[in-house]
């Protein structure tokens, strides 16, 4: 195995240490009255950094979401292929994460193969580990970082010294790093991740419309950091959508099969490859054991049966919606946004999706195209505040229900 030690150029980390560095030779040089400064290590020198260090500071100014709670910076690293692609193509593929789900990236980005707009949540506390991260990308696999434009949203409130616990990296190592393997990396990052922090009330909903928005097409797909698309999936739906068929199919929602894979299994090349998985046991639709709804109005039965073509087609139309329906689709990006009352937990992506149904908008499953989560989902027990956060959206969603009902002028039974 090769291992690269590479500079990974994060301000205030390399400033912080770089100051220390510095205060320690002038003191050295103060009590020795020499005037040769000392060179800097190997993996100090920021001379050659300029390139690499696309993450300069968080900038001062961002624009506040509706309720005032949290902070927007909108396209704050743009890819060097972002804008030209953006004008080229008409699909993007809107995602998003926390800092410590970043390493799915690169495998989103290339199985994908064209336009990436990531919506990043991110606490204070965070902020090390993030601008490392990123800074790894960009330095590692440039190339992918080209197709990606990324977006940060923040807590509105101020949480403490977010410098604090930088003197703890500073005594250690730097950072050996391994390029080809971002997994292992996130590994030795998350060493540095402050136990408290968990994923909580991150606000998903208004995640999913800034990085809708932060593509720029006319067709966006919405999905998570660990959600796979099928190899060379933009290629295909880039055709597809650009057929007569489908660009007048206005109100239609596309659906992408989602299955869940087991983590030791060979990433399927195709439709059949992922259907002998299947029959296996080694994949099968997401969430099917945790939370049958989530994805089972998709029919899988009728997707298996359907014909397997390299195009994309429509395999059937969805005919049993559910209102704990999750699927992930593309259109038209004038789908109704994202509820951004509800943060954190439960309610999230499934309310938008009832939104859309409830307006008249049709469901169609594509095939052969499809996404991976990996990892086999079992039932596990949530932590307290996960299931505190789905309560509060569930009392949310009564109120949010009535607004459909009355936007969309139903009666009420629906
Ligand atoms: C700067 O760093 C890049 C990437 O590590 C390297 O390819 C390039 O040769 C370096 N340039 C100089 C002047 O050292
Ligand atoms: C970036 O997008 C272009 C255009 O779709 C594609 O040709 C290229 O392979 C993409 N790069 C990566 C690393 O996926
Ligand atoms: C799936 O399709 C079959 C055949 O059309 C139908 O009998 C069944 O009710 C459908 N199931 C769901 C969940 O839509
Ligand atoms: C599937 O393919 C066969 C042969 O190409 C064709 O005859 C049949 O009509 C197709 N079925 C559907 C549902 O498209």
């Amino acid at each position: 195995m090769k291992y690269n030690v590479i500079k990974v150029c994060s301000k205030p980390w390399f400033l912080g240490l770089l100051s220390v560095i510095l205060l320690t030779t002038s003191n050295i040089t103060l009590l020795m009255k020499v005037n040769t400064p000392t060179p800097l290590p190997d993996y100090l020198d920021t001379h050659n950094t300029t390139t690499i260090c696309k993450y300069e500071d968080t900038p001062r100014v961002g624009r506040l979401d509706q309720n005032r709670q949290h902070i927007i910076f909108d396209s704050l690293f743009v890819g060097d292929n972002f804008w030209q692609l953006s004008q080229e193509k008409i699909v993007c593929l809107a995602t998003l994460s926390t800092p410590d789900k970043l390493h799915w990236l690169p495998q989103v980005v290339t199985h994908w193969g064209g336009l990436v707009s990531l919506a990043i949540y991110l606490k204070d506390s965070e902020e090390q580990l993030f601008k490392s991260y990123l800074n790894y990308l960009y330095v590692c696999h440039s190339e992918i970082m080209a197709n990606v434009s990324v977006h940060l949203i923040k807590p509105l409130v101020r949480h403490g010294d977010i410098y604090s616990r930088v003197s703890s990296y500073l005594s250690s190592e730097p950072p050996i790093i391994q390029c080809s393997n971002p997994t292992t990396v996130m590994k030795a990052f998350m060493k540095f991740r402050a136990k408290t922090v968990a994923n909580k009330g991150v606000p998903q909903n208004h995640m999913r419309n800034v990085a809708r928005k932060g593509c720029g097409t006319s067709y966006v797909i919405t999905s998570d950091i660990d959600v796979i698309p099928s190899k060379n999936a933009e290629g295909q739906l880039e055709t597809f959508l650009k057929r007569k068929e489908s660009r007048e199919c206005i109100k239609c929602v596309f659906v992408l099969p989602t299955f869940e894979l087991d983590d030791q299994a060979i990433f399927p090349k195709s439709k059949s490859e992922l259907l002998t998985l299947e029959s296996k046991g080694r994949a099968r639709p997401f969430h099917e054991k945790v939370f049958i709804h989530n994805q089972y109005a998709t029919n899988f039965s009728r997707w298996r049966s359907s014909n397997t073509t390299n195009d994309i087609v429509i395999s059937h139309p969805v005919t049993d919606f559910e209102f704990f329906y999750e699927p992930f689709y593309v259109s038209l990006d004038v789908v109704p946004p994202h509820d951004e009352r509800f943060i954190g937990y439960g309610f999230t992506r499934n309310t938008q999706v009832y939104e859309m149904f409830l307006s008249g908008w049709k469901f169609y499953v594509l095939s052969p195209i499809f996404l991976i989560h990996w990892g086999l989902q079992r039932r596990s027990t949530r932590p307290g505040w996960r299931e505190n956060e789905n309560t509060k959206n569930r009392i949310l969603f009564t109120n949010f229900k009535r607004e459909l009902i009355a936007r969309y002028k139903l009666d009420m039974k629906v």
